[in-house]
């Protein structure tokens, strides 16, 4: 029986902006994450996938809706309690270069969480520490006392993941940790989080724009667009059988080694502008550039609804019992190509 770590429901973050606006970074995000598994998060730049994350984290207050971890309601924690739960939940920020001090070299980075919670007093224990957790992640001590801009960019992601590691946590946030580097390195990055998991029964919330990368390391997965989540279901069901427009839109712009299917099957080109936050379309905030919408789509927002077991939807098309007949049929490659 699968054990719901992390529940977020109905979770919403507003900015304002000034002037009476206000910016719906997040407006409506339901997703819950099992012990032990990795729960990929994706969708477009400026869909809200970080918001989401700092939301969690309790770094953003949120504008409404519930993040309850392992039973408590984060956005309650008072002081005490908050300390207490970063030491179970940590992130790994999108930037390595923004989330590094600069002028501390990378003992002292991997270090301060351990000293701000009083962890490893004695200054040789926390050296060792220190040495253990850069060999966990493929660095080693003699890197200890140098300073981050003297490292690759994949090394510095593995100092952020050394941090994020130091308080030894259950849940780690890890946001878009390898969009920033070479194909060649990311991979490295993946297998390393993929061991610390196995090594560590640590559980992951995985930010990324990148479907491809998200399905080698995902168990599920939701799809966000303009703030709000539109699929979520296990990961080879996503690829396989995606239900949403925009899913299906993501996917068909993912290459396939296969040349026979490659050549063969249908590329959904998405017209027009991503919305902005600030004046996000009525109804469903994806139908203005949905080459399905009904009028239906500017009246009222989809529910979020299970149309097949674990398969997540917010979409009119799949509403009532007639949907069968308004599913999408769409040749995205991932089935072999019939006639
Ligand atoms: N602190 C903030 N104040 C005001 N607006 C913000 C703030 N943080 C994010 N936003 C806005 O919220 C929206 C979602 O931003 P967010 O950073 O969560 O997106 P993202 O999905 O992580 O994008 P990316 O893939 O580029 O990292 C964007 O329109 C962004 O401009
Ligand atoms: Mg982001």
């Amino acid at each position: 029986m699968d054990e719901k770590l992390l529940q977020i429901s109905e979770l919403r973050k507003y900015f304002n902006m000034g002037k009476g606006q206000i910016l719906k970074a997040v407006d409506d995000v339901t997703f819950h994450v099992n012990k032990g598994e990795t729960f990929g998060l994706v969708g477009e730049s400026g869909c809200g996938k970080t918001t989401v994350g700092r939301t969690i984290m309790g770094l953003y207050d949120k504008t409404a809706g519930d993040v309850i971890y392992n039973g408590q309601n984060v956005h309650e924690l008072d002081e005490k309690e908050t300390f207490k739960f970063y030491r179970q939940m940590q992130m790994i920020f999108q930037d390595p270069y923004a989330s590094l001090n600069p002028r501390s070299t990378v003992k002292e980075v991997i270090a301060e969480p351990m000293e701000v919670h009083g962890l490893y007093p004695d200054k040789k224990e926390q050296l060792d520490r220190v040495i253990q957790l850069l060999e966990e992640v493929g660095l080693n001590r003699d890197h200890a006392n140098r300073y981050p801009h003297e490292f690759s960019g994949g090394q510095r992601q593995r100092i952020g993941i050394a941090r994020a590691l130091a308080l030894d946590p259950d849940f780690i946030i890890a946001d878009e940790p390898i969009s920033a580097l070479d194909v060649s390195v990311q991979a490295q990055v993946v297998n390393l989080l993929k061991r610390l998991q196995k090594e560590k029964g640590l559980t992951f919330l995985f930010i990324a724009h990148d479907l491809s990368m998200v399905k080698q390391i995902s168990d599920r997965i939701g799809v966000m667009y303009l703030g709000n989540m539109v699929e979520l279901t296990a990961s080879d069901s996503l690829y396989e059988n995606p239900l949403h427009p925009y899913t299906q839109a993501l996917m068909s712009a993912i290459p396939i080694p296969d040349p026979d299917i490659e050549d063969t099957r249908e590329r959904i080109i998405l017209e027009g502008e991503l919305p902005s936050p600030i004046d996000p379309p009525s109804g469903c905030v994806f139908r203005t550039r949905c080459p399905y919408a009904m009028d239906v789509c500017a009246a009222k927002q989809p529910k979020w609804q299970e149309v097949e077991k674990d398969h997540y939807v917010a979409c009119h098309l799949y509403d009532g019992s007639s949907s069968e007949n308004n599913r999408p049929e769409v040749n995205i490659g991932k089935k072999p190509v019939q006639s």
